[in-house]
């Protein structure tokens, strides 16, 4: 297995899309010695959808612990696992735990999972989150699939030399939120009876949560839900050429629409709530990819 240094397990040491290729060989030489399951889909499990990795036929857990260069996941309520198994009778790789920026994470390590979906094999990835509701008609429990995002964190994990040959310098994202995916959530709802919202993400670096003066201003800006992951996700996964989809859970309206305090239990409740929910959506999403056919 090629040699992660010790010094590599500072998280906020930067990863240059240049030093992605071998970080990633020794991740998937980890994986590999596990399991050979060659996962179709990668899921990332946000707040509330922890539940669904127990959905797992024949899991294979990986502890980060155990995976080169991955600090443990420190975001209360995030378990830091990778898990790969069959979910609804498809390979699937999830993600139990994301790295955040507010953690002090290098943006180069919070993408580094995606990046591994794609060395497995993985051609679609799912994102999901717990989020403030911008729209004001979007109230705890909603579930949004998200049809763009706008990233504010003003990081991004492609920045340094590119020549690795993961991506190009340039990526494009005009259709970074894939179309044909997204219909594919909403046949996913429909069929569930789980009623699904489609808008817009907000991603900022977080830990606090919004002013109310900010919150109006990025309902402005077009936003209807805003949180503190998924968007360098969703350009690193671009960058490798995966298919992008994901829902955020919306936990509770954007701060100073209701006048009193968010919690982070207000957060967790929201999502222990509506969790389940989202998760029938998800693995019904999975089930049908079969006749997804390639692209
Ligand atoms: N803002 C940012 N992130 C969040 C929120 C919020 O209101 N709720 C859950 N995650």
């Amino acid at each position: 297995m090629p040699e992660v240094p010790a010094a590599s397990l500072d998280p906020s040491r930067p990863i240059r899309p240049s030093d992605q290729p071998a970080r990633l060989a020794a991740l998937v030489d980890a994986v590999r010695a596990r399991t050979d399951l060659a996962p179709e889909a990668g899921i990332v499990l946000g707040s509330g959808l922890g539940g669904l990795a127990d959905q797992l036929d024949e899991p294979v857990s990986i502890p980060f612990a155990d995976l080169p260069g991955w600090p443990a996941a420190t975001a209360p309520g995030h378990a830091g696992r990778l898990l790969l198994g069959r979910l609804a009778g498809r390979p699937v790789v999830m993600l139990q735990g994301r790295f955040h920026l507010y953690e002090g994470n290098d943006p180069g390590l919070v993408v580094q999972p995606i990046l591994l979906f794609r060395a497995l094999g993985a051609r679609l990835v799912v994102l999901t989150n717990a989020a403030g509701g911008l729209d004001p008609s979007f109230g705890p429990g909603t579930l949004m699939v998200m049809r763009d995002h706008i990233n504010l964190t003003g990081r991004n994990p492609l920045i340094g030399p590119n020549d690795g040959g993961l991506g190009e310098r340039f990526p494009d994202l005009t259709e970074a939120w894939s179309p044909r995916l997204r219909e594919r959530l909403h046949a996913a709802g429909a069929a569930e009876g789980v009623p699904l919202a489609e808008g817009v993400y907000v991603g900022l670096v977080g830990p606090n949560y919004e002013t109310p003066a900010e919150v109006r201003m990025l309902a402005a800006l077009g936003g209807h839900a805003v949180g503190m992951s998924t968007v360098l996700e969703c350009i690193a996964a671009r960058w490798v050429g995966l298919e992008v989809c994901g829902v955020s859970l919306v936990t509770n309206p954007g701060a100073g629409y209701t006048g009193v305090p968010l919690t982070h239990e207000e957060v967790l409740a929201a999502g222990a709530e509506a969790g389940p929910r989202l998760a029938r959506v998800v693995r019904r999403f999975v089930a049908d990819l079969a006749d997804l056919g390639t692209r």
